[in-house]
């Protein structure tokens, strides 16, 4: 039987909550399927295991973590440890080492979720964002000079590679053909004067190889602004690292939240692994309570089941979600309800089964 190894680090705060449920729902859809099964193995990396050992994960670990077929991640990051630090030992060290540049992110109204815009339904939300996931503003580049001195200097420089650029971009295109699908660039040249006006001719050059694709361009300032007043006009979406990460919050913020929203850093060669999580950090405001969403971390296993071959199992997670939202019974408190994270699992496990939430 086919079996998948998946290295499974939980890390702080609602993170080990949310992972649990999507364990125990990719367990049962393996168990349903008959046909392939997962190996999960635990890996206790995070801010607690940073204050023991002064690192956030061992120094072998990205040598460790190769042998895996993926990473399922829960979120990184807790008061006591410098933001800085745990995510850039932990989350974006995997993201950069691994190469997982496509960072996809759907953004898409389900069926049932709230949605703060009037006059909405589900068609008029139901986009994917390809975020570039390994350069441009999170390059780490720069300088901090004369520390605390009157003539302080801080540089922090964007990184857009000939290369970095070409292949999300050529990624985008690849999709929005595949799926029939218009493509948005989303980007910020009248600005950012090198960055942004070599993206803008990066995607001008790709998109003569795609007549087929109908594209649009928009600056960054006002994209957000028709994410708010009028989602309909984008399907794929490609931006850059920094402007992806903030406009898929916006995105989550349209769709239902953050307890809802998912994402998968791809190597799309497959050379290395692809990481699976959902969006949201380890929301130390609601954490150890057991009221977390689990269903970002849920729709999160469902693109791993998509990137597995599974896109029949994918597209049941995401029907159960449905299903589950539109009975409105077993939500958590973000979704209006009065359920634990636990129970929420339980659903969708039963629903996948063919019960009721
Ligand atoms: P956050 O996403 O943790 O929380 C923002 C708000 O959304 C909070 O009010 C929180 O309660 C709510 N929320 C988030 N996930 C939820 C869920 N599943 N169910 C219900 N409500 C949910 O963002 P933040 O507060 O800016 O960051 C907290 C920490 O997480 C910081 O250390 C930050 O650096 C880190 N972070 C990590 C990741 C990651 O590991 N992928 C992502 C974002 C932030
Ligand atoms: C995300 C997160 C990360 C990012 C942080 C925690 C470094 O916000 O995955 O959206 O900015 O990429
Ligand atoms: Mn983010």
């Amino acid at each position: 039987m086919k079996s998948y190894k998946i290295a499974v680090i939980a890390g702080d705060g609602i993170g080990p909550e949310v992972i649990a449920e999507g364990v125990r729902v990719l367990e049962h859809v393996a168990k349903l399927d008959g046909g392939f099964q997962f190996e999960f193995t635990n890996f206790p990396w995070g801010c607690e295991y940073y204050l023991k050992n002064g690192k956030m994960m061992p120094d072998n670990a990205i040598d460790t973590l190769k042998e895996y077929d993926a990473i399922y991640l829960g979120a990184v990051g807790y008061p006591g440890v410098p933001d800085h630090i745990s995510l850039w030992d932990l989350l974006l060290k995997i993201r950069h080492e691994f190469d997982e540049y496509v960072n996809v992110r759907p953004v898409k109204l389900l069926n049932g979720a709230p949605c703060p815009l009037k006059n909405i339904s589900c068609k008029d939300i139901d986009m994917i964002v390809i975020r570039e996931n390994s350069e441009g503003e999170y390059a780490g580049a720069g300088d901090w000079l004369y520390r605390g001195q009157e003539n302080e200097v801080v540089l922090q420089t964007g990184v857009f590679s000939r290369k970095g650029t070409e292949r999300i971009i050529r990624y985008a295109f690849e999709l929005a053909r595949k799926e029939r699908k218009t493509l948005t660039s989303i980007s910020k040249g009248n600005a950012l004067n090198y960055s942004m006006v070599f993206w803008d001719s990066v995607f001008a050059e790709v998109a003569k190889e795609y007549p087929d694709v109908k594209t649009a361009s928009y600056l960054v300032d006002a994209a957000s602004m028709f994410f708010v007043k009028d989602p309909a006009r984008f399907q794929v979406v490609v931006t850059s690292n920094l402007f992806g990460d903030i406009l898929t919050d916006l995105g989550a913020a349209i769709t239902g939240g953050m307890g809802l929203a998912a994402g998968a850093n791809l190597n799309p060669e497959k050379k290395f692994p692809s990481m699976f999580e959902p969006i949201h950090g380890s929301a130390p405001d609601i954490a150890g309570k057991q009221i977390a969403n689990p269903l970002a971390s849920i729709w999160s296993a469902s693109q791993m089941l998509d990137f597995f071959g599974y896109e029949n199992w994918g597209a049941r997670l995401i029907d159960a979600i449905e299903v589950l939202m539109v009975e409105g019974k077993t939500l958590t408190c973000d979704l209006g309800g009065t359920a634990k994270t636990g129970e929420v699992g339980d659903a969708i496990i039963k629903l996948l089964t063919g019960g009721n939430g």
